[in-house]
């Protein structure tokens, strides 16, 4: 099956989500775009947020001129105002958040020897620190409606490590160990907050690594391809749609790379 076929096999349209507004933070492109397209096609107002209006706007448009219903808004996960900005708008504008997706995320690769403060500060706050600004502006609102379902964006670094990446693997990690603490503190509030785990997925971030790491790295996936965002939006629809006797878990889409 081609990408194209399958994505448009995945945005069937249908009525799961109807009524519901779902937060993608950096997802003017790559997987957020992806995700925010799953939940659009099964009825949400999917919330695009990124660091320029522009990009949120341009992902937006993509959804919309799809036929479903979106709305850019610009959100800069590593400052509190931005986020607690965007928060209250939507609030203002759609008066609930049931969804919340943490995908924004950054890399800074390079040896741990070599690695400098700020490199690793600058993968910290975008990737872990986030979380902790986007769900405390949103989360309160979700418990007040005694509903929510939250996914963070992890990595399968951050359950081995890897050479190069010690900022990255420390903040996927702590993506985990934090999804799961959320999970046990919100659960009596009919909130659940799951983690995404992906491998190797074919977007910008990874279009930027040497052909023969991507070459090393397609020796080890059983699966014999670079995941397509698709492939994880559809295990995010599945915390965000159903799941909601699970919670603390994270799913790995990786291709068998780790099994
Ligand atoms: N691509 C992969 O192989 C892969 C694998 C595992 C996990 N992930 C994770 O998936 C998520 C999405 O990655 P992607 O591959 O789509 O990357 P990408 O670079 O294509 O997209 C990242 C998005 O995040 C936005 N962003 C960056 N800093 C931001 C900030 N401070 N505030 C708001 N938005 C910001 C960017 O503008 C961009 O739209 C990330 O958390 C990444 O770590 C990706």
């Amino acid at each position: 099956m081609s990408t194209q076929t399958m994505e448009e096999t995945k945005l069937v349209k249908s009525e799961l989500l109807k009524d519901q507004v779902a937060i993608v933070t950096g997802s003017g492109r790559g997987i957020g775009l992806a995700i925010a397209k799953r939940l659009a096609a099964a009825g949400a107002t999917a919330v695009i947020t990124d660091l320029t209006q522009e990009s949120a706007d341009a992902g937006a448009k993509e959804i919309t001129d799809l036929g479903f219903k979106a709305h850019g808004a610009v959100c800069n996960v590593t400052d509190v105002a931005s986020v607690e900005k965007m928060a209250e708008e939507i609030m203002a504008k759609f008066g609930k958040i049931n969804i919340l997706v943490n995908n924004a995320g950054i890399t800074k690769d390079t040896l741990f020897m070599r690695m400098k403060l700020e490199d690793w500060s600058a993968v910290i706050e975008t990737n872990l620190t986030s979380i902790f600004k986007v769900t405390q502006a949103v989360i309160k609102h979700m418990s007040k409606a005694n509903y929510g379902r939250i996914v963070n964006i992890a990595s399968v670094i951050g359950m081995h490590g890897n050479m190069g990446q010690a900022n990255y693997a420390a903040s996927k990690a702590g993506a985990i160990a934090l999804s799961k603490t959320i999970a046990k503190e919100y659960a009596s509030r009919n909130i659940t907050c799951n983690a995404v785990a992906p491998g190797f997925i074919d977007t910008a971030m990874t279009q930027k690594l040497k052909p023969e790491v991507k070459d090393q790295y397609m020796k080890f996936i059983p699966l014999g391809r670079f995941g397509q965002p698709e492939d994880v939006a559809e295990a995010v629809f599945f915390f965000a749609s159903g799941g909601s006797y699970v919670t603390g878990q994270t799913i790995v889409v990786d291709g068998g790379m780790f099994m």
